[in-house]
């Protein structure tokens, strides 16, 4: 935070100095170009993309979606891409959707939709997902009231196994999701028999397409053998997919599909009863800006069908070479058999070094690529989004971390001392005391008051330590400390 700000509203600066200042803190941000930050953002590798869409941006951001009738060119270009997305994603003439304001919005408004459209059955809804499925889903389970059932997928393929899903449905169950591709892995689960079974026993199903969805029907014509997974799939009712993703729009943008209109009624809103406007809304949010509807408009505009099946190509070569790259790194393995541009890198068993370390070494010669914790039969493994932009500079990657891992052998192991580990196995997530979370705090090494510490591989190594739900609490703890603005 600014000098000025942190003293409460200072006067006026020039426009310069204000844009010199935001230009200033964005410096410490990771890169969102280049190809050198591998979660978090996508780049297309093209310099005008960028550009269209922050002149599109700028154009519309002032024109609010709260009403399409005032704001016609909003619902123009909703309507125009949502039937882009139908078309490329198996729907057809009564495809519906809707634009939101990202993945987790569009997954939620799934789940919603899927309890109203299930009352009259039951009060006490259930959502069947994969444990593998996007945190997105136990977000909305947990704002909207419904239990989520998560059901474990193939230890070796980390897909979602269709017989136990089939045995977790029971008569409260409202939706059944499936991924494609799940986020942590980059697989598709077998979505046809899932579907399938939902359909039999009458209920949705959701694909959550949301990173993969406008990537992998151009891998598919491209020739990769991508598994049926769009609303072409008999049973699927409804499919998220992220335009700020692999659309490559500028954030803020995804579409939410249903195969027809009713089933998208459960998440519209309407309240005329009070003394103001009749407030209708089609997603979660009421005032919407036109931003990132035009920005996306403008991308999905310009680049197009030609220009998308360009830009997997070059997505589809990094991650290729990327993938066999890895494989040649002695102590790396890639997770599972990835079908999209995700790849979860893990260390071979009994491997004499310590991955976390590798993500701190990548951060020196600047990559970030994200470090992903245990989960079931999932080991501690890094995240990499490959996007177009890595197209090109695949060695320069693969050469940084063969670089990295040497030195992770190096630097040795990471010890997470036994009285800390008794001490984290001891504590309990719902009574913890604010003392306790600071002495944890401090011992994990997030002390907020010093900055951040640039090598978060003891960090990392101690939250691994933790079960889910007491790292939950401690990172929540964390982030209340972070958004403080008078911090000193
Ligand atoms: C499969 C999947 N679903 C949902 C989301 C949530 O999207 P967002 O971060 O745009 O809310 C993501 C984000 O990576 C994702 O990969």
């Amino acid at each position: 935070m600014s000098e000025g700000m942190s003293e409460g509203m200072s006067d006026g600066v020039s426009i310069d100095d204000v844009l010199a200042e935001l230009r200033a803190l964005r410096e410490s941000d990771l890169p969102t170009h280049g190809g050198r930050t591998l979660a978090y953002v996508y780049d297309s590798g093209l310099a005008e993309v960028g550009e269209l869409g922050q002149r599109a941006h700028a154009l519309a951001s002032s024109a609010n979606g709260l009403d399409p009738t005032a704001f016609p060119s909003l619902l123009r270009m909703e309507n125009d891409l949502v039937a882009t997305a139908a078309r490329l994603l198996g729907g057809d003439e009564r495809t519906v959707g809707s634009v939101t304001s990202g993945g987790t919005e569009s997954c939620m408004l799934a789940v919603l939709a899927a309890r109203e459209g299930a009352k009259q059955r039951t009060s006490t809804p259930n959502i069947v997902l994969p444990s593998t499925a996007h945190a997105a889903f136990r977000k909305a389970a947990h704002l909207f009231g419904l239990r989520a059932v998560h059901v474990a997928v193939d230890e070796k393929t980390f897909r979602a196994d269709p017989a136990a899903m089939a045995a977790a449905i029971d008569d409260d169950t409202v939706l059944v999701v499936a991924s494609a591709p799940s986020y942590a892995h980059g697989v598709v689960d077998p979505i046809p028999e899932i579907a399938a079974e939902a359909a039999r026993r009458g209920v949705r199903m959701h694909v959550d397409a949301c990173i993969g969805g406008w990537v992998l029907p151009y891998l598919r014509r491209l020739g990769d053998e991508v598994p049926p997974f769009d609303l072409a799939v008999e049973g699927v009712t409804s499919l998220s997919v992220d335009l700020h993703k692999y659309a490559y729009c500028p954030k803020g943008a995804s579409v939410l599909l249903h195969a027809d209109a009713q089933l998208r009624g459960g998440h519209y809103f309407a309240s005329a009863d009070w003394p103001g406007y009749t407030m209708l809304n089609t997603t979660l949010q009421s005032t919407r800006s036109g931003g990132p509807l035009a920005a996306a408009w403008a991308v999905v505009r310009y680049l197009g069908d030609d220009g998308y099946l360009r830009l997997a190509r070059d997505t589809r070569a990094a991650m290729e070479r990327i993938k066999t790259g890895i494989a040649d790194i002695e102590g790396l393995r890639v997770l599972g058999s990835p079908n999209a541009t995700l790849l979860a890198v893990t260390s071979e068993d009994g491997a004499d070094f310590d991955l976390f370390t590798v993500a701190d070494k990548m951060a020196r010669r600047g990559w970030y690529v994200q470090p992903q914790f245990g989960h079931g039969s999932s080991p501690v493994n890094l995240h990499l989004t490959i996007t177009a932009a890595n197209h090109g500079d695949e060695d320069g990657f693969l050469t940084d971390l063969a670089d990295a891992v040497a030195a992770a052998r190096e630097a040795g192991p990471v010890v997470v001392a036994e009285e800390m580990r008794t001490l984290i196995a001891a504590l309990d997530p719902d009574t913890l005391t604010a003392e306790q979370f600071e002495g944890l705090l401090r011992a994990a090494g997030l002390d907020v008051a010093g900055g951040l510490p640039d090598r978060m591989a003891q960090v990392n190594a101690l939250l691994e330590a933790a079960p889910a739900r007491l790292r939950e609490r401690v990172l929540l703890e964390f982030l209340g400390l972070l958004y403080r603005p008078h911090r000193g």
